[in-house]
């Protein structure tokens, strides 16, 4: 007979595994920290949406709707895609449930895996976690904007991150875009041909996208192409002008990008990145921007709206490389038990441990104690406690710290709080250990 297949994840999804998921869900209990303080509340919204919701917010000339969605007819003929990105779900959402009665601006947060069919690389992925932030509300005054972009600059000072950069611009409203879309269809049309394949289908469906090429010998060409900073009508101007104020008296640092228009047709106005140098060509880590006009677009009030997503998998990968946190759960105590009649005492000992809330390993059948003990080293463990029947007789265990192997008999009932408040040791070294 022959061996059975051996399946593999599917290309450009992964699996995350252990010890890396502490650091993820570190992270994620950070990001709902930070977020909830600026009174943020998490909205959970599904995996699957008509595609046509997408194709309504997104854009359906977009390369996220057009190439890149994961979509299939159901039994009932409803077109249905994994969700690329949520924040058209939180708008659904909001309209589906009335959310503009409730007072003030709403603030929801949604944390979860996205589904985009790109060409995999580093740093991007087909199934990939993002945290995202909208505000819906009646007011679009970039005090909302500014406050949005210091709650991302509070996440990174807390993931212990400095090298990032913030990039903002303002790609103007139903107003004076318009017109700046035409200026840059008619300055294309005379260099189109010089330009990219990608950028000459673009210069037909898109033009704005036009200004998001990333290939080298476009660039000369599209920095001539007209910006739309000089092209914004005065209210547009004096948002942006007041975004900046807003950024400036929080002293948030921040790069004015006028090529910055992001890949999603909903935005307006305010569009932001931060973007950090070790990520390579995926250089994102998070991204956002104001949709003023989705809501009503997908037939809901007329309330404005501003978020963000940020990309946990990239996140991840540069406070991984700083090297600034440690997430991981130490193993507090392998216990060692000898001999039937100390199995129960262990048993006992690991679950008043456990409830202590220490992270407990006890072996299901009787070790060797050496064994036992290069194991428990092998895991990582802080402490072995040793019980024989001898130890069970006395009701004193062995406790025995790896780190420097010193060794001392403790009560049941005191084992609990000396591992908990004995700091680890950093292990010793080779010339130190021969001197004892
Ligand atoms: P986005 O720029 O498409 O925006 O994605 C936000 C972040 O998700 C990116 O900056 C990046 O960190 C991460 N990301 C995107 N695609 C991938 C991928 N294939 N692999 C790994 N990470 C990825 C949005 O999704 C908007 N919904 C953001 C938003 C919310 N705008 C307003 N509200």
């Amino acid at each position: 007979m022959s061996s059975p297949r051996k399946f593999h994840a599917v290309r450009g999804v992964r699996d995350i595994l252990p010890p890396d998921t502490s650091l993820w869900n570190w992270f994620e209990a950070t990001a709902r920290d930070v977020l909830e303080t600026y009174n943020f509340r998490e909205i959970r919204v599904p995996v699957l949406e008509e595609t046509e919701l997408f194709a309504r917010s997104v854009g359906a000339e977009t390369d996220i709707v057009s190439k890149e969605m994961y979509t299939f007819t159901d039994r009932d003929e409803t077109a249905i895609s994994l969700r690329p990105e949520a924040t058209a779900s939180v708008v659904r959402a909001y309209i589906e449930h009335g959310m503009q009665m409730r007072p003030g601006l709403v603030k929801l947060y949604y944390a979860g895996p996205m589904f985009r069919r790109e060409r995999p690389q580093k740093g991007r992925y087909r199934q990939f976690y993002q945290i995202g932030a909208e505000v819906l509300g009646s007011t679009d005054h970039p005090a909302i904007d500014a406050e949005l972009i210091e709650m991302l600059t509070v996440l990174l000072e807390r993931c212990k991150l400095d090298n990032w950069t913030l990039l903002i611009n303002s790609i103007g409203d139903a107003n004076c875009r318009p017109q700046y879309v035409q200026k840059l269809r008619e300055a294309l049309a005379g260099v189109k041909s010089q330009l990219c394949g990608d950028c000459q289908r673009r210069s037909e469906t898109n033009p704005l996208r036009v200004l998001d090429c990333k290939v080298e010998a476009d660039q000369v060409i599209i920095n001539r192409l007209p910006q739309i900073a000089e092209n914004l009508c005065e209210p547009c101007r004096e948002h942006f002008a007041e975004l900046r104020r807003q950024l400036d008296l929080r002293s948030i640092p921040y790069q004015v990008t006028p090529r910055l228009v992001r890949g999603l047709d909903y935005y307006m106005r305010t569009t932001f990145e931060i973007t950090s140098p070790h990520l390579g060509a995926q250089n994102a880590l998070a991204g956002g921007g104001r949709y003023d006009s989705l809501p009503e677009m997908l037939g809901g009030p007329a309330v404005k709206g501003i978020g963000f997503a940020l990309g946990e998998d990239r996140f991840i990968e540069v406070i991984q490389s700083a090297g600034k946190i440690d997430a991981t759960r130490p193993l507090d105590a392998f216990i060692v038990w000898m001999g039937a009649g100390a199995y129960p005492a262990a048993a006992r000992l690991a679950r008043r441990l456990r409830q202590q809330g220490l992270c407990v390993e006890l072996p299901a059948e009787e070790p060797k104690l050496r064994k036992a003990l290069s194991l428990a080293e092998r895991l990582g463990a802080r402490f072995a406690v040793i019980i024989g029947e001898n130890e069970v007789r006395e009701g004193a265990f062995a406790v025995k710290r790896l780190a420097d192997a010193e060794q001392r008999k403790l009560a049941e009932a005191d084992v609990a709080a000396f591992v908990k408040t004995t700091a680890p040791v950093a292990p010793r070294t080779g010339a130190q250990a021969s001197q004892t």
